[in-house]
Order: structure tokens, then sequence, then C-alpha cells
């Protein structure tokens, strides 16, 4: 029985992750089961591994306009952005050269935990601003990178409002003041095209379990000719930038995802654009009072909307919302648990209470036109009522 068989369930969280797609699951099944061998391992079942390794490798290169020998398996998105800021940093303060990393105030926990981190070590870090529409300063960052950075790291889409940033800029930018770029990619990447290439990117960190592959795997882009500094000491797999026996089944089910996201991606983008619009509309219609739209709808991920409710919270909202059978969230999966607002919405000069008056709402492969109008009437229906009642 499929969820939506089950309960009435309309998964809008897909930001936080999304569901394994069953033509990927079948690529993992058949891995673990039929193709375990180490890819390290120099007889045939080793050998076999190993293809499926490389294959996977390819269809990540490709994605990105890259060769394969410049994608490194990792964990996740996480690992991906804590090596290329470590990994760039420390390998400036052994050459000796500039110590300043420069990222911006609204990147996910993964590089500014790691940037704040790289603070206390003694490294000199800018968080740029962000303006009002969710886009970093670009005047900022060149005043910034004028007296000399090492690493630049600004995400490419934001995971709470899918503000889009223009990295081909930034890459330009940073390229012409001898910078280092890394972007988080792991809400673009398979959703939106990206050339590592035209965008002038040094490293660009990505994940699976965004793109309906499984959790755990990720990959991170390294240029060619690029020395990180490496931490973890092995075995040397993957040229020893990320040692220790490859997530076999994990990774076959990355360059699968990979792969279905590159055939589908153009109509998968314009049908959840039209699908989050409807959705816009169809709430400020039936929204009795203010709802706000945090973020520029221009440049922004079509499967994205992140709304404000002033005067409520966000937390009721969901939780009302939930015995509906619809999920959605508050603000990014890694800080819910935590009852401060979101760094990401205060970035952009919201107060904290409305703030914590806001939803996001993320579409994905399984929204339809009826989760939209089911969330549209139960969503404005829960709204107008605690609006009500508050007076
Ligand atoms: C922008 C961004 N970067 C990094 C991550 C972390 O990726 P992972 O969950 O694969 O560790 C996430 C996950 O939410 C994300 O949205």
């Amino acid at each position: 029985m499929s969820d939506k068989q089950n309960k009435q369930l309309v998964y809008m969280d897909h930001s936080a992750t999304t569901p394994v797609d069953k033509r990927v699951a079948d690529v993992v099944y058949e891995t673990m089961l039929r193709h375990w061998g180490n890819p390290s391992s120099k007889y045939t079942r080793g050998g076999e591994a190993k293809v499926i390794l490389e294959q996977a490798r390819e269809r990540v290169a490709e994605m990105l306009h890259a060769t394969p020998a410049e994608v490194y398996f990792m964990s996740g998105g996480t690992e991906a952005d804590n090596l290329a800021l470590y990994g760039v940093m420390y390998r400036a303060r052994e050459k000796g050269v500039s110590e300043t990393l420069v990222t911006t105030a609204f990147e996910h926990s993964a590089v500014l935990k790691t940037a704040e981190f790289l603070k206390k070590e003694g490294f000199h870090v800018v968080f740029l601003p962000i303006d009002k529409g969710g886009f970093v300063d670009l005047d900022v960052l060149e005043h910034e990178l004028k007296k000399g950075v090492s690493l630049v790291s600004v995400m490419h889409v934001n995971n709470e409002i899918g503000t889009i940033q223009p990295i081909e800029t930034i890459g330009r930018l940073c390229q012409d003041y001898g910078s280092l770029f890394h972007t988080d990619a792991v809400q673009s990447f398979g959703k939106l095209p990206i050339d590592a290439g035209s965008v002038h990117a040094d490293l660009l960190s990505c994940s699976s379990h965004k793109i309906y592959g499984p959790k755990g795997v990720g990959a991170l882009f390294v240029r060619k000719g690029l020395n990180l500094r490496s931490f973890a000491r092995g075995g040397g797999q993957e040229k020893g930038v990320r040692t220790g026996t490859e997530n076999m089944p994990g990774i076959a089910g990355f360059g699968e995802a990979v792969q279905l996201c590159f055939e589908e991606m153009k109509t998968e983008n314009d049908r959840l654009g039209k699908l989050r619009d409807r959705l816009w509309s169809g709430l400020q219609e039936k929204i009795e009072g203010e709802v706000l739209l945090n973020g520029s709808m221009e440049n922004r991920l079509g499967a994205n909307l992140n709304i404000a409710f002033p005067g409520l919270e966000g937390e009721s909202l969901l939780m009302s919302l939930d015995m509906d059978g619809i999920a959605v969230s508050t603000g990014s999966a890694c800080s819910s648990g935590s009852d401060k607002p979101s760094h990401v919405l205060l970035a952009l000069g919201l107060d904290e209470r409305t703030a914590q008056s806001s939803l996001r709402l993320t579409l994905g492969r399984s929204t339809t036109e009826e989760d939209i109008a089911y969330v549209i009437e139960k969503l404005s229906g829960h709204v107008n009522r605690f609006r009500a009642m508050a007076f």
C-alpha cells in the first residue's frame, strides 16, 4: 500500500530529504546482493564493483560537466562541506598564504559551523550579509576579495528560501582576485544545470538524498590540480581525499539517481514551478490577513515556497498540518528540534516573531495538483481559524 492510500499523506518537505525512487532502490538492492565486492580487490568480484563505482563517478561528473577524476565520493553534503573548508584553509596555513575565509550569513550549518570552528582556530572568517530578497551582496564580496582571501564559500541554492545565488559572477570575481571558490550545491545539484567550469568552481558539494537517492552518500568536486589537506588516514581510497572502503550500494544508487535527474530535470522544474505558483496564489486568495513571502520570487528554485503568517506560530501550523497528513517544516531539518528562529530568515532582516511564524513548503516528484488543492484548503483553514481565535 502506498503512503497516499494508507493515509492522506502529502509530503511537502523535499528540501529536507526525498523518498528514494523505486528505480534507485532496485540498483541499491542489486549492488548489495550481487555486486558486494570491494572495489580495491584485484580479482574479478572486486573489478565488477570498481566498474560500478566508476560508472557512478562518471554520472556525477557528467552532471557537473567535470571529469571523473575531479569527483570524490563522501558520506554526504556535510562531509563534503567540512572537507572543502578545512582542506583549503589548513593547506593555506601550511603554505603561509592568506588565512581569510569568506562565507555568508545564511549558509547551511555544515558550512556555518565549520566556519565558526575555523574562526576559533585562529582563521579570519568574514560572514557576508544577505539582502532582503535573499542574495549575497556582491559589492561587499568584492571589497573583501581585494584584501586577499584564500577561499570563498557561497551556497548555490539556499535550503530554506530557495534563492539561487549568481555563482557564475561570484566564481569569476574569485578567479579575478585569486581566491578559490567553493559552492554548496546540495539543493541545486540535479535540479538546476551546473557547469563547474563556467561557474569557475574549485570545489562543489552535492548530496544523494536530496535527489531521490539513498542517504549517507554525496560527493565533493575538486578542480584538477587542487591539493586539499585531508584529515583521515587509512587505505587511501578516493585518492586519499576520503579514505575508507566506499559505500558501494549508496554510491551505485546515487549514480542512478543522478542519471534520472539528468533525464527529467527540465520537465520536472517547469512542472514544479507551476504547482508552486498555484499554491502561492491559492493561499493568498484564501487566507484572511497577512501572509508574506520570505525571499524573492525572482531567481528562486521552482519547488520552494517559504511564507510567514504574522501573529501565528509556524510550529502550531506544522503540527495541525501533520494531523491532516501534510508534512512541511519551519526551517531546515537540521535545525528543527531547536526553538531558535531560523538564522536564514533573521539574515534576511525578519524580526524573531515573524521568522517563527514561517513555514517552508518544498515540492517534489510526488507532488500532484490534488496535493496543492488539499494543502491550500487545509493550511488556509488553520490560519483563518487560529486568527479568528486570537480575537
Ligand atoms: C544546503 C545544504 N548543505 C548541506 C546539507 C547537508 O547534506 P547531508 O544531509 O547530505 O549531509 C544540506 C542538507 O540539508 C543542505 O540543505
